[in-house]
């Protein structure tokens, strides 16, 4: 029978111990983040799928290499195989509690383990996402209960029995190495805090920029709160009507007959940009339609509609990419396409102009401006143009990832209309 666990048993046992409790850490600090830890949640989850792992192949070397004998009898030797056991339990069931929590989420957030393999969701009801939240946060509970009675048994072999027992878990027989090995442990969960982003500082410097960013990261934190505020959007479409310019037809040359119709030539553009965290990303969508009907000259009888199909967006990165058709963003299972309409477009220079119309995105219609120009005569015309669309009021971005992201979208466009 060998003195001491095997090596790799060892290394296993600290590794694990350190990892736990760099996860408990991070874990309470979560839920106060709310969006804003978006990195944070996605290391989180990666480390607790990095556990569950290394405690399989821990549980694999159990049987595997030769352990050292059980030191006691009757109760204690009891006592001592419950709390292991339980704390076999604790290293399963925490990780696999955490899976099932973000897979039965409403606003699913798509995990990276460590920005490389991602993690399927479990197919879990929604309904088992309480359960599973609930056991997740306890669960930290009961195995931080079974690691001091594990550290007590620990101690109460090498202090008051004194049989030398805690060398079965450390390498050598080193009293540096006795110290370093709880010592890192300690040190994991010190970590654990220490990285977790500033806490006042963020959102006191977003609130400056714009009273809006402080409701986005409200809805952001409770996803139940973005769909209220979508559904109570969504009732307001008349209001949003109403702010459409009615059609000035008390222009002094009044046009000789209806608008000429125009098609968009191919090679056009429809791109959106955001701040983010500091950073812009910016994106395009690929499919969209236009049907237009102006006199330049005229614009106050223009008629302007604009199918975008969002699933067609993209922001070329291919993970972002995955988040956009989720119900977080542009929910497109739901809502295929945004529509932009205006009827009637107001001259404000040589060549520029301004339509007041509304868009409808996710559900929702609100009125939106938009801006553009034409140049060039003849048959066509180049456009290009931009808006500015509030995301907050289409409920889009309203969940773990949006956080950091400003409150306004940058929309720009740019095509060739070629007269029918
Ligand atoms: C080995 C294991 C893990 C430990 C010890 C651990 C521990 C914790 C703790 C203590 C919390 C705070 C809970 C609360 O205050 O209610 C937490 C939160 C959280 N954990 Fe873990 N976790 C582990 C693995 C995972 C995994 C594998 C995932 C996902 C794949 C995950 C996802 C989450 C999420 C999303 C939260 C946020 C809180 C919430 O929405 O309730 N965890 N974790
Ligand atoms: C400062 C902290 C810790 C100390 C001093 C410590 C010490 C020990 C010692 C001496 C053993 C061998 C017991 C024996 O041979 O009968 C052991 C085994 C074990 N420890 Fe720890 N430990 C610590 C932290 C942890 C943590 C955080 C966990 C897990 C959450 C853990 C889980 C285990 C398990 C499951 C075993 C049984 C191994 C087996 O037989 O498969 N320990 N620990």
């Amino acid at each position: 029978m060998p003195q001491r666990y095997s090596l790799s048993a060892i290394i296993l046992h600290w590794a694990i111990a350190a990892l736990l409790a760099f996860q408990i850490a991070v874990g309470w600090a979560l839920e106060h983040l709310g969006a804003r830890g978006f990195s944070l949640f996605q290391l989180h989850k990666s480390v607790g799928i990095s556990i569950l792992a290394l405690t399989l192949l821990r549980i694999a070397i159990r049987y595997w290499k030769p352990r050292p004998p059980k030191s006691e009898k009757g109760w204690q030797a009891m006592l001592a195989s419950t709390v292991h056991f339980g704390l076999y339990l604790f290293m399963i069931g925490a990780p696999l509690t955490g899976w099932a929590l973000v897979s039965t989420a409403k606003v699913k957030v798509p995990t990276l383990i460590f920005g490389v393999l991602p993690l399927p969701h479990l197919p879990l009801p929604a309904g088992a996402h309480d359960l599973a939240q609930g056991s997740h946060g306890l669960l930290a509970w009961i195995g931080i209960a079974l690691f001091l009675l594990h550290v007590a048994g620990a101690l109460r072999h090498h202090l008051l029995i004194g049989d030398g027992l805690i060398w079965r878990m450390v390498p050598a027989r080193s009293p540096i190495l006795l110290a370093l090995l709880p010592a890192l442990v300690l040190a994991a969960f010190v970590l654990g805090r220490a990285i977790l982003p500033a806490p006042a500082s963020t959102p006191a410097s977003a609130e400056v920029a714009s009273p809006a960013p402080a409701n986005q990261s409200d809805a952001a934190a409770d996803p139940a709160n973005g769909t209220e505020a979508a559904a109570v959007n969504a009732a307001e479409p008349t209001a949003a009507a109403n702010a459409v310019a009615p059609p000035q037809q008390d222009e002094a040359a009044a046009p000789a007959g209806p608008p000429p119709a125009w098609t968009v030539q191919p090679g056009g553009r429809i791109g959106f940009s955001i701040g983010s965290d500091g950073e812009r990303i910016g994106g395009t969508f690929a499919k969209w339609t236009a049907r237009i009907a102006m006199d330049p000259d005229h614009p106050e009888s223009a008629a302007i509609q604009v199918v975008i199909d969002m699933a067609s967006a993209s922001v070329g990165d291919a993970y972002k990419d995955g988040m956009l058709p989720g119900e977080e963003f542009f929910a497109t299972a739901a809502h295929p396409t945004a529509t932009f309409t205006a009827t009637g477009a107001e001259s404000t220079g040589p060549g520029r102009y301004r339509a007041r119309g509304t868009l409808a995105l996710k559900g929702v219609t609100k009125a939106q401006t938009i801006r553009f120009t034409l140049s060039g005569s003849g048959s066509t015309r180049k456009v290009s143009g931009s808006a500015t669309v509030t995301r907050g009021a289409f409920g889009v971005g309203n969940g773990d990832s949006s956080g950091g992201l400003a409150p306004d979208v940058a929309v720009d466009f740019a095509f060739t209309a070629r007269r029918q």
